[in-house]
């Protein structure tokens, strides 16, 4: 049937594939995932497939770079659902190795990219972002492709990956892409469909709490006048437990005390949130001065 995505189990065939792909002369994209896609993926998806020959999706639950070991087991796979929204979008190769495969005994390699990755996620999640790192790195070396796709949804994690591929010569265009949401602003996540109902209405206060900081950013050059004001939406819905609010530079992630002039203009400075609803640990950042 046209249109029906191969699946690759194995880095050794993966790899076959795309070394064939590139001496025909076509250029492959690749879309990252954990599966359970939503249109945020989708949406990666597309735009590479507007810029790539072929487009390959890797679908691998990482357990390198889950803290929690009930996360990682509660993390949902739908890999039936997965596999057709792979066909539907026009997706050429669904990449999804075995944890087997992927991290065999004796495995000891890690890709660490220090500073940025201590950091905010880095911070609460320790070890997360070198778990990224290190499978991003095995998803290049078997999918060789010329692009990858990244959401801002994970703006620390799209700056690390950036980090990475420029230390390490990697010669991949890094490709990034708009939080998708939902009609009332909390941004489409997988963990979204393990909240219950309750909890997804109360997710809202992320949205709400990003929109007061970003109003109050208008008046005030104070950091901390802004984190307090993003702090107060959280607090005040009581399903909601905050971990972090972060106002930070777009390109060193590092933390801004005082939003001074040359900080007061689109892609500057970013805010960043993490909130926890029960088990579940949902995050969103935006930019604080967007473009009107
Ligand atoms: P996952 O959470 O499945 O996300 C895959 C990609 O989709 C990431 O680049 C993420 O930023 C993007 N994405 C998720 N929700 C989005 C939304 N609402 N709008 C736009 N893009 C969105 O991120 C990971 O997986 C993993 O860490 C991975 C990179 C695959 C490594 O294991």
């Amino acid at each position: 049937m046209v249109g029906v995505a191969h699946v690759i189990v194995e880095p050794v065939s993966m790899r076959a594939w795309a070394d064939r792909t590139r001496s025909g002369g076509r250029s492959i994209a690749i879309v990252p995932t954990m599966g359970a896609l939503h249109r945020g993926h989708v949406e990666l998806i597309e735009a590479a497939r507007a810029r790539s020959d072929e487009v390959v999706v890797s679908i691998f639950v990482n357990p390198l770079q889950f803290g929690e070991q009930a996360d990682f087991d509660h993390y949902p796979r739908p890999i039936d659902d997965d596999l057709e929204a792979c066909d539907a979008a026009g997706v050429d190769v669904v990449y999804a190795p075995t944890a087997a495969a992927m991290y065999p005994d004796g495995f000891a390699s890690t890709v660490h990219v220090s500073g940025l990755s201590d950091r905010m996620e880095g911070a609460s999640r320790p070890g997360h972002f070198d778990g990224v790192t290190t499978v991003v790195t095995k998803l290049f070396a078997a999918v060789r492709p010329h692009c990858a796709l990244f959401g801002e949804k994970d703006f620390q994690q799209l700056a690390i990956i950036r980090r990475m591929v420029s230390d390490l010569d990697l010669g991949i265009e890094i490709v990034s892409h708009a939080t998708v949401r939902e009609s009332d602003g909390v941004a489409l996540s997988s963990r979204n469909r393990r909240l219950t109902e309750a909890q997804r209405r109360a997710a809202v206060c992320i949205p709400d709490a990003i929109r007061a900081g970003i109003e109050c950013a208008r008046s005030s050059t104070d950091a901390g006048l802004v984190v307090h004001a993003a702090e107060a939406i959280v607090h005040a819905e009581p399903l909601a437990e905050l971990d972090y609010v972060a106002v930070f530079d777009s390109a060193t992630l590092c933390p801004v005390d005082d939003i001074s002039a040359d900080h007061r203009r689109p892609g500057s400075v970013r805010i960043a949130l993490a909130v926890r609803f029960g088990e579940i640990r949902l995050i969103d950042n935006a930019d604080l001065f967007p473009s009107p």
